[in-house]
C-alpha cells in the first residue's frame, strides 16, 4: 500500500539524515540514499494527499514563501549581557556566589556567530521555526530551516510533547567560501560576512536556493514548561538523544567548569583555536547549569542573571591611510582599495584593506592621512572598521569619490539598488578587457598551458589581444618578439592555445564571462540546450523555464546575445574551432550502471588512468578526487597510498580491481567505442 511505502521511505531516510549529518557516521551510500529520496518524491506526486509536512522530502526545497508571517515568542528572546576580562568573569561569578551561596557549576560554550533560531516541537515533529526579530515577535522560516540537514524534522526516542529549543544557523565556512568563489567566476558581487549572508538566506524566499546553500544549525538551549532534567547540560544532552547536533564534549564546543579559573581556561583555548573552526564563533557563553538556580537568579529586563558572554577581542590595529586605489573588475565594477602604511595584524603585514564601495566611505567618514582601525574579522581581507577622529589632520576634507573610471575616463553609472559604481566601457576599458581574457583562460574555463595573467598583459599592451578571440589568431612568429619569450615558451602557448579547442563546451560557456554565468550555471545550460546556439535562440521564458535557471540569469543572457560585438567574437572563435557544442559522448552517456556514484581512482592501471575517469563518467558516475564518507568505490590500483588504503578501510568504502569496475560497467558494452574526450565536463 502506498501509505505504508510512503511510511516506510520516509522512516528509513530519517535515520540515514541523521546519521550522515548529525553523527557523520552514515551507514548506507550516497546511491542508496539518493534512489529512496526519488522514490519517496515520486510517490508524494503521485498521491499527495499522503504528502507529510516533515517528509525528508522538505529537504530539498520547493516551498516558496512570498511573506514570513510574524509569530509571536511563547517565551521572549533575550539577549546576553557581555564581558571582555577575566575581572567581569570573576565579577559575574562572585554575584552569583552571593545571591546563592555554595558552589555553582557552570557551562561554557561557544557563542556561535550566526542567526538566532527558536524551533518548536509537538509531540515530536517541528511546527515551526522563527527568527528572534525583536525578542518578542520573529518572523516564521519553518520551510527554509527544514532544508537545513541537521536540524531534525521528527523525533526519536522520549521527549516531552511540547517544547521549543533555541540555536544558531551558522554559514559553514566551507561553504561561505565556495558560495563566494562561484559568485566570483560568475562576476557576482561577493558576500561580505559568513553571518550576515546567513542571515539573508534564511529569509529568502526560495527554499530550493536555501537547500542548495549548505547551512547548519547549532542548538544551545531547550525550553519547556515542565523540563525533565535538572540542568542545562544534562538537557543538551537529552537532546541529542532526540536527534539533535548539539555541541560536543569531546571536540570541547562545550564543558562544565567549577571555578573561574576552569571557565578562563575555556576561555583561552578558544580564543587560539578559534580560528581552526569550521564556522565562526564571536565568544563563548557561560551559563549556571542548574535550572533551579537558574530559576531564583531570574532576568534583568533585557537578560538572564545566569549567564554571560564573553567576547572576544577582534584584533585591531591603528595605522594611517595613505591613499586609495580605485580598482576596476572583468565586469567593470569598482572597487575602493585602501593603501595603509604597513602594520602587523595578526602575524601577517597588512599593507591594503577592502572599502567595500562608496556608501562604506561615506558612512565610516574615511579621509585620506586619517589614523583608522583595521581589523581581520573572518573575512581573508582586512576591512576598516572606524576612524581615529582625534588625530584627523585639520586640513583634511571628504573623499571625492570618482565619477570617471580610473583608467579609461568613462562616466561611472550606479544602477539603482546596487551599491556599487560600474564603468560601462566594456569593450575599451583596459583592465574590463583584460580581465574577461584572463577569466576565459582560468583554470577551471580553458586553462590554457604557457598562459598566465603576466603574459595576457604582455600580449595585450603589445596590442596583439584585445578579446578572447584574438587570442587564436596568435602565431609563434607574431609572440617570439615579445620580451622573455624564448621559443620553448612561444611553443607552449600556441601549444596550449591549440589544446584548448578540446575543452568541453560547458568551460568554454563559462569562460565567455556571461554575468551570473558561473560554473554550475554554465553545466547546467550546456546540458539542456547541447549547444550555444540553442542558447542564444532561446527566449527569456525558456531560459527560465530551465530548473534553478532564474529571471537575473536568463535576463543577462539575452543582453549578451543580443550585443552584436559578443556575436562576432563568438563567430571566431567557432571558426577557430572550440567547442561550442555538446560532444557526442557528453551527449549520450553510455551507460547508466553508475549514476548517482562518486568513485576514486588510485594507484597504477593497465589502462590509463584518464581512460578510467571518462568510463566513470560515460556511465553516469561521478570521479572524486579524494575518499570521504561520500566515496562510494574505490578502484585500487597497484602501488596505492597506505594513506588512502587505510582511510578507504576505516569508512567502509567497497574496494575494487580495475577488472571489477569494467565488470560494473558491463565489460566491453560499457565502454565507448570511438575516441574521444570523454567525460561529460
Ligand atoms: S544562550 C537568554 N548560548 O547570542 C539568552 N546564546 O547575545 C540565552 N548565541 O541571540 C542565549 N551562541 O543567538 C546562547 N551558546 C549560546 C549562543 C548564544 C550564540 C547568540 C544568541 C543570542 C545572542 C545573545
Amino acid at each position: 500500500m502506498s501509505k505504508q511505502k510512503i511510511q516506510e521511505l520516509s522512516d528509513k531516510l530519517n535515520k540515514w539524515n541523521h546519521e550522515y549529518y548529525v553523527l557523520s557516521n552514515p551507514s548506507v551510500s550516497d546511491y542508496d540514499f539518493d534512489m529512496a529520496l526519488e522514490e519517496l518524491q515520486k510517490l508524494e506526486e503521485q498521491f499527495p494527499e499522503l504528502a507529510d509536512a516533515n517528509s525528508p522530502t522538505k529537504r530539498v526545497g520547493g516551498d516558496v514563501t512570498k511573506k514570513f508571517e510574524t509569530v509571536a515568542h511563547k517565551y521572549p528572546m533575550l539577549s546576553l549581557s557581555n564581558s571582555y576580562s577575566r575581572e567581569d568573569i570573576e565579577e559575574f561569578g562572585k554575584r552569583i556566589e552571593k545571591s546563592i551561596g555554595g558552589d555553582i557549576t557552570f557551562v561554557c560554550e561557544l557563542k556561535y556567530d550566526g542567526v538566532a533560531i527558536i524551533l518548536t516541537y509537538e509531540n515530536g515533529e517541528l511546527t515551526k521555526a522563527v527568527t528572534r526579530g525583536d525578542g518578542a515577535q520573529g518572523e516564521e522560516v519553518t520551510a527554509n530551516v527544514k532544508t537545513i540537514r541537521t536540524v531534525p524534522l521528527k523525533l526519536h526516542g522520549s521527549f516531552p510533547d511540547f517544547f521549543e529549543i533555541r540555536g544558531e544557523i551558522v554559514f559553514p565556512l566551507d561553504a561561505f567560501n565556495k558560495l563566494n568563489e562561484e559568485r566570483e567566476a560568475a562576476g557576482e558581487a561577493l558576500f561580505a560576512n559568513p553571518r550576515n549572508t546567513a542571515s539573508g538566506t534564511i529569509k529568502m524566499q526560495d527554499s530550493k536556493v536555501v537547500a542548495s546553500r549548505g547551512l547548519d544549525c547549532y542548538l544551545y538551549q531547550v525550553y519547556a514548561d515542565k523540563l525533565i532534567a535538572n540542568g542545562h547540560f544534562e538537557s543538551i544532552k537529552d537532546a541529542e538523544t532526540w536527534g539533535f547536533k548539539v555541541p560536543q564534549s569531546k571536540d570541547k564546543y562545550i564543558a562544565t567548569a567549577k571555578s573561574v579559573d576552569e571557565v578562563m581556561a575555556f576561555i583561552d583555548y578558544w580564543d587560539k583555536e578559534r580560528q581552526n573552526l569550521p564556522f565562526e564563533i564571536d565568544g563563548i557563553v557561560i551559563k549556571v547549569n542548574n535550572y533551579h538556580i537558574q530559576n531564583e537568579l531570574g532576568f534583568t529586563a533585557k537578560s538572564p542573571r545566569w549567564a554571560i558572554a564573553y567576547k572576544f577581542k577582534a584584533e585591531r590595529v591603528c595605522t594611517t591611510l595613505e591613499s586609495i586605489d580605485y580598482q576596476v573588475g572583468r565586469t567593470g565594477a569598482i572597487t575602493p582599495v585602501a593603501n595603509l602604511e604597513a602594520v602587523q595584524l595578526g602575524g601577517t603585514t597588512v599593507k591594503r584593506a577592502s572599502l567595500h564601495n562608496s556608501d562604506q566611505i561615506e558612512k565610516l567618514d574615511i579621509r585620506i592621512k586619517d589614523q583608522v582601525y583595521v581589523e581581520k574579522g573572518g573575512e581573508i581581507i582586512p576591512k576598516i572598521i572606524g576612524v581615529n577622529l582625534d588625530l584627523r589632520p585639520k586640513d583634511s576634507t571628504p573623499v571625492n569619490y570618482p565619477t570617471q573610471c580610473p583608467v579609461c575616463k568613462t562616466p561611472l553609472i550606479r544602477k539603482e539598488g546596487e551599491a556599487q559604481h560600474y564603468c560601462p566601457n566594456d569593450k575599451g576599458c583596459a583592465p574590463q578587457l583584460k580581465g574577461k581574457i584572463e577569466h576565459f583562460i582560468g583554470r577551471k574555463m580553458m586553462n590554457i598551458d604557457g598562459l598566465g595573467a603576466e603574459t595576457v598583459d604582455q600580449l595585450f599592451e603589445a596590442g596583439l589581444i584585445t578579446n578572447i578571440a584574438d587570442l587564436y589568431d596568435l602565431t609563434i612568429e607574431k609572440v617570439l618578439p615579445l620580451d622573455r619569450m624564448a621559443e620553448k615558451s612561444a611553443n607552449k602557448l600556441i601549444d596550449g592555445l591549440s589544446a584548448s579547442k578540446q575543452v568541453s563546451f560547458a568551460k568554454v560557456l563559462f569562460g565567455l564571462g556571461i554575468r551570473y554565468v558561473g560554473e554550475t550555471v554554465a553545466k547546467k545550460l550546456a546540458k539542456h540546450f547541447k549547444s550555444l546556439e540553442n542558447i542564444q535562440n532561446a527566449t527569456l521564458e525558456e531560459l527560465i523555464n530551465v530548473d534553478e535557471i532564474g529571471e537575473r540569469i536568463a535576463e543577462s543572457l539575452v543582453e549578451f546575445f543580443a550585443d552584436d560585438y559578443n556575436l562576432s567574437i563568438i563567430e571566431r572563435l567557432k571558426n577557430a574551432g572550440l567547442q561550442l557544442e555538446l560532444s557526442e559522448d557528453e551527449n549520450q552517456a553510455v551507460g547508466i550502471a553508475l549514476e548517482g556514484k562518486t568513485i576514486v581512482v588510485s594507484g597504477v592501471f593497465e589502462m590509463p588512468r584518464n581512460d578510467i575517469k571518462n568510463l566513470i563518467e560515460q556511465n553516469g558516475g561521478k570521479s572524486g578526487s579524494s575518499i570521504s564518507s561520500k566515496t562510494d568505490y574505490l578502484i585500487c590500483g597497484e602501488n596505492m597510498g597506505p594513506a588512502k588504503l587505510k582511510k578507504a578501510e576505516d569508512l567502509g568504502i567497497k574496494m575494487i580491481s580495475e577488472k571489477e569496475f569494467l565488470a560494473l560497467i558491463g565489460g566491453e558494452e560499457g565502454i565507448k567505442k570511438e575516441e574521444g574526450q570523454g567525460s561529460l565536463f
